[in-house]
């Protein structure tokens, strides 16, 4: 880390014992554990533009969670831009991401567990009181359709002018918007105790539509039926029919 950076770090945490890069990485960042003399916590870093912008993001919203104690998140301690790149500060979760339990675990009764408990946790969060602060537009699916076109303008994404001409032409009926993670893949989510109970990388977290997570968190085994029924059995509110999670996943999900 250059010396500019770990002087601001240094600012908001005190001194630094230990650095190291995490075995972990996301797609969109660099993370590090950063160890003081009393604490641990994790430096989220981003360098192309766009992900500077959902890092940024990011750190809103973990600033207007700090202190709600309503929706499980790390800690929030700080942003920092450099000319170019970004960096988020927050506590390190002792704890690791769903995808990795669920390949660790070799019994299939404790990855029922894990998904049921990831099915609670969602529906906790679709069921929180809404936080006016993270509201971000009127109507998250058009706004969401509206960010597809312009990434796709720019050329910078999987989906295709004919995929979103589709979306737009087959949107699923309303249903009440909720507070959502926005990205709510088990990559995104943290095992502790044998139990998935935090969200991590909640730059999408906003108020939308329950479905895009929904379909989200069981993409990576919807055909395995065991462990939707899994899901399910954590997951009461709502069950997304076929047709919405081929709207959510194969379609809207493509742009991002
Ligand atoms: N607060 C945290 N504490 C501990 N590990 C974390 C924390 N946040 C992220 N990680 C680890 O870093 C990885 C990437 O973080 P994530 O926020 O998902 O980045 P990306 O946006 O690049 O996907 C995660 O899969 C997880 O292993
Ligand atoms: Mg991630």
């Amino acid at each position: 880390m250059d010396t500019h950076l770990r002087k601001k770090v240094e600012d908001i945490i005190g001194e630094i014992i230990e650095i190291s890069l995490l075995e972990n990485q996301g797609c969109t960042s660099e993370v590090r554990k950063i160890v003081t003399d009393g604490e641990t916590y994790l430096l989220k870093s981003s360098f192309s533009e766009r992900y500077r912008n959902w890092l940024k993001q990011e750190a809103k919203v973990l600033k207007r969670l700090e202190n709600k104690h309503i929706i499980p998140v790390p800690k929030y301690y700080g942003y920092i831009e450099e000319e170019k790149s970004s960096h988020v500060i927050m506590s390190f979760e002792k704890g690791i991401p769903l995808t990795l339990a669920l390949e660790n675990s070799n019994s299939i009764d404790e990855k029922k567990l894990l998904i049921k408990s990831f099915g609670q946790l969602l529906q906790q969060l679709h069921q929180s009181q809404i936080i006016d602060s993270l509201i971000t537009t009127e109507n998250w699916l058009d706004y969401q359709l509206a960010r597809a076109e312009k990434y796709l303008n720019s050329g910078d994404t999987d989906g295709t002018l004919e995929l979103l001409n589709k979306l737009k032409t087959s949107i699923p009926k309303s249903v009440k918007q909720t507070m959502i993670h926005g990205d709510c893949t088990t990559d995104n989510v943290i095992v502790k105790d044998g139990k998935v109970q935090m969200f991590i990388d909640v730059s999408g977290m906003t108020v939308g539509d329950p479905r895009y997570d929904e379909s989200l968190a069981i993409r990576s085994f919807k055909n395995n039926e065991e462990f939707i029924k899994a899901f399910y059995s954590g997951y009461t509110r709502y069950m997304v029919s076929n047709d919405e999670f081929l709207f959510f996943d194969k379609g809207l999900y493509e742009f991002f």
